[in-house]
């Protein structure tokens, strides 16, 4: 990459919450970088430039369109009050099927309840786990929001650096280094974001063992589950009936603006589950959960199937050609729909690549500087979610902007 800016990344990017010294607990909480990449990248196409995006975590695909249909007819038939806040039961009771068929599990419909998104879950579950002064285990890198969500609560987030020799995920091992007194529990996700990577059942089932005997509670984050390409893909709750899990119906059903999610939680957490989730949101999206309900008919789970062998197809396309570029890739992104990609050979400061490509390349990616305190300035993140064309005018892009 030529003429290479040494300073810092896209305006906005770096500015801190501390300086601004407000009284709550937002001091510490970082910003949405790839928002901040999102944003300048509408600026420029405002201006006529034509930009690829390959920054936001988001589906390209609409929602399906029985899902669609059905949010139609929830409106027209005045389906807009409030719900109850842990969700209609009738799409509990689809979750519940969900989680009998692809996973073999008997859960009762009270231990789920329908959030506002994954988000809104992890908000309930940080308020129901994180104790202020305590740590919180979770690998570097990892979703950002996470560390805000712990530093929020008044903890501390305990990051563990993971890297290609780990397969971006921690062993029980890896773990046990990481813990210190305060730990009280661990926030791990599986697929992750930003590496896609998968913890195989057998490597659960250790972690499980390990946080069990050290009395650690665990929250597994199954956002992108459904979005995988490997053959097991194992819920932690297969394995642990103690565990608390997030999922979302933003990834692999296609949904993130109707802002619709889940959790669940052990038995003898469901009360205090529902008096967060009545005090922090009321209720989800009355109509949003009403067209979610076609999500569970065989249609839509047909496009949605379709939908994942395209995210195949492209991953397999931009894993092949970022190699040729020389970027280093995990060995395998068994999940999601991100390249989390080592630019070492390019620069040690991933935001300024960032801000180069997109301002004078116009090519929208994330800096891995979003998702820990570690390496990130010598990762990117890459996201498959536009369609071949645009991904081959990308890669066309990035070799011209690294003279390969
Ligand atoms: C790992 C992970 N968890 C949670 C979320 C939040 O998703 P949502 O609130 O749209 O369900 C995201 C979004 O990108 C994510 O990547």
């Amino acid at each position: 990459m030529r003429a290479f800016p040494a300073t810092t990344g896209i305006p906005g990017m770096n500015s801190t919450i501390a300086a601004r010294n407000f009284p709550g607990r937002i001091e510490g909480v970082n910003p949405f970088r790839v928002l901040v990449v999102l944003n300048r990248a509408a600026e420029l196409e405002r201006q006529g430039r034509k930009i690829v995006h390959m920054g936001a975590g988001e589906p390209d695909f609409s929602t399906a369109e029985p899902i669609r249909e059905a949010a139609k007819r929830a409106l027209d038939a005045g389906f807009t009050q409030y719900t109850q806040a842990a969700g209609i039961p009738e799409l509990r009771e689809c979750l519940v099927a969900h989680y009998r068929e692809r996973h073999g599990l008997e859960l009762p419909a009270e231990r789920i309840l329908i959030t506002l998104g994954a988000s809104g879950g992890l908000a309930i579950l940080s308020h129901l786990l994180v104790r202020p002064g305590s740590g919180v285990l979770m690998t570097d890198p990892s979703y950002p929001c996470y560390r805000s969500l712990v530093r929020l609560a008044g903890a501390e987030p305990q990051l563990l650096p993971v890297g290609v020799e780990d397969d971006f995920q921690p062993t029980a091992e890896l773990l046990e280094q990481g813990c210190r007194g305060n730990t009280a529990g661990l926030w791990l996700a599986s697929p992750g974001n930003p590496t896609g990577a998968v913890i195989p059942r057998q490597q659960l089932h250790r972690i499980n063992d390990w946080a069990e005997a050290k009395g650690l509670y665990q929250l597994f984050d199954e956002t992108y589950h459904g979005l995988h390409y490997v053959d097991d893909m194992p819920s932690i709750l297969e394995i642990s009936p103690r565990a608390f899990v997030v999922n979302s119906f933003s990834k692999y059903f296609g949904m993130t603006g109707w802002r619709l999610g889940w959790i669940v939680v052990p038995e003898e957490h469901v009360e205090a589950a529902n008096i967060l989730a009545q005090n922090l949101f009321i209720s989800p999206s009355s109509f949003s959960q009403r067209a979610a309900l076609a999500a569970f008919e065989p249609e839509a789970q047909q496009i949605f199937e379709q939908r994942r062998a395209a995210f195949r197809e492209r991953r397999d396309y931009l894993a092949a050609e970022l190699g040729k570029l020389g970027m280093l890739l995990p060995r395998e992104i068994q999940g999601a729909f991100y390249a989390y990609a080592n630019i070492a050979a390019f620069s040690n400061d991933s935001e300024a690549f960032c801000r180069e490509l997109l301002e004078n390349h116009g090519v929208a990616i994330t800096p891995g500087t979003d998702f820990g305190d570690g390496n990130g300035n010598e990762y990117v993140r890459l996201a498959f979610t536009t369609g071949m064309e645009e991904l081959r005018l990308g890669v066309e892009r990035l070799r011209r902007a690294l003279d390969r």
